[in-house]
Parts: C-alpha cells; sequence; structure tokens
C-alpha cells in the first residue's frame, strides 16, 4: 500500500459506502482484533482534524474491541470481495475467525498498532478520538431502527493515515 495524501481522496462516498461498503477492523496486538461490514457513517472535519463517524450497534462483538482499544481502519473492497464483504456483514466473530472464514489477510501496522485487510483498494488508518450512545431519538427513528434497543455508538475517529493500493 501507498500512503497518500487526503487532498488526493476524490471518490462518491454516498456510493462507497451505500453500494461499495467498508470493512472496518477494531482492535490491537494486546486486546486483539474483530472487523464487520458498515454502510452507515461519513465523513468530515471535526475539532479541526479530517474524520470519519462511524455507527456500531451494541451487540457486535466488534463493539468490544472499541471498548479496549482506539485503533481502528476503515477499508474498501472492490466487489470482486463481495462474498468476503457479506460475511463480515452476516456473521459474528464470536463464532470464529471472519477473516480466515472470508479468505481476507490481516495486516498489522506495527507504528499504528492496528490491522486492515491487504486486500483492500484504499484504507484509512484512524484514532477513536470521541464515542457517544445515540440517544434522545424521535420515535419515529427509535420504532425503524431501535424497537430491540440495540442503539448505536458512534464513533469520531481521525483519520492518521490513507493508504492506496499500488
Ligand atoms: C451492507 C452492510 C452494512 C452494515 N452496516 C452496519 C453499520 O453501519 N453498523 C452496524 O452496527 N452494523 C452494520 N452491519 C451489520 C454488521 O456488519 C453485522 O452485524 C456483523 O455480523 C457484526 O459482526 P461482529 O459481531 O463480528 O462485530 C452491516 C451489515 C451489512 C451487510
Amino acid at each position: 500500500m501507498l500512503k497518500v495524501s487526503l487532498d488526493n481522496f476524490n471518490k462518491n462516498v454516498f456510493n462507497e459506502l451505500n453500494n461499495t461498503w467498508a470493512i472496518i477492523t477494531a482492535g490491537d496486538k494486546t486486546v486483539g482484533y474483530n472487523g464487520m461490514t458498515i454502510s452507515w457513517g461519513g465523513f468530515g472535519i471535526m475539532w479541526n482534524k479530517p474524520v470519519a463517524y462511524v455507527f456500531v450497534r451494541k451487540s457486535r462483538y466488534t463493539h468490544e474491541f472499541l471498548d479496549k482499544s482506539n485503533s481502528i481502519t476503515m477499508a474498501f473492497l472492490s466487489d470482486e470481495y463481495k462474498k468476503a464483504k457479506s460475511i463480515f456483514g452476516s456473521e459474528s466473530g464470536r463464532a470464529g475467525d471472519k477473516f480466515a472464514k472470508a479468505n481476507l489477510t490481516p495486516v498489522f501496522e506495527p507504528d499504528f498498532n492496528g490491522y486492515y485487510p491487504k486486500e483492500a483498494e484504499y484504507v484509512f488508518k484512524m484514532k477513536v478520538l470521541y464515542n457517544t450512545d445515540l440517544e434522545n431519538l424521535p420515535s419515529d427513528l427509535k420504532n425503524n431502527f431501535y424497537k430491540d434497543n440495540d442503539l448505536h455508538t458512534m464513533y469520531v475517529c481521525e483519520i492518521k493515515e490513507y493508504l492506496v493500493k499500488e
């Protein structure tokens, strides 16, 4: 992977999140790691830093790693890996190593103490700056998305590095 300036990022983020999907990987060398597929989120500027906003429900195994580590990556893989992305989005790491099951290769970055799938087209290496549980939701959102009270935690993640496949 090549480290590239964020100034060169020119993707349509609506399409990337909604159709391509991302795999986030949370955790580090000490606590271990797990990944899952996401399509809700966003990118922007917060506290003068480039950030991604990621939303993870409390029931996700990945949530446990975010409780213990601030290392998180967001990786976009081509649709050649759609099956792998579906596995990461439908099975839980509690039942076994999804990287092995989906035939993806976790790469460890020592300078950052976190992981991402080697097969990615591009990756954001990030650190969680802040998290909060979504609350005070209007009743229509509550009824549509949170009937079982499985709330999302929002993570504001600083983008530390942008890597692109060579
Ligand atoms: C296309 C797609 C998008 C998803 N987006 C999210 C998301 O933004 N937030 C979330 O909490 N779960 C999302 N999920 C569900 C998780 O990926 C799924 O529950 C996963 O199995 C959790 O894995 P884990 O228990 O190993 O963390 C999405 C699933 C798919 C297929």
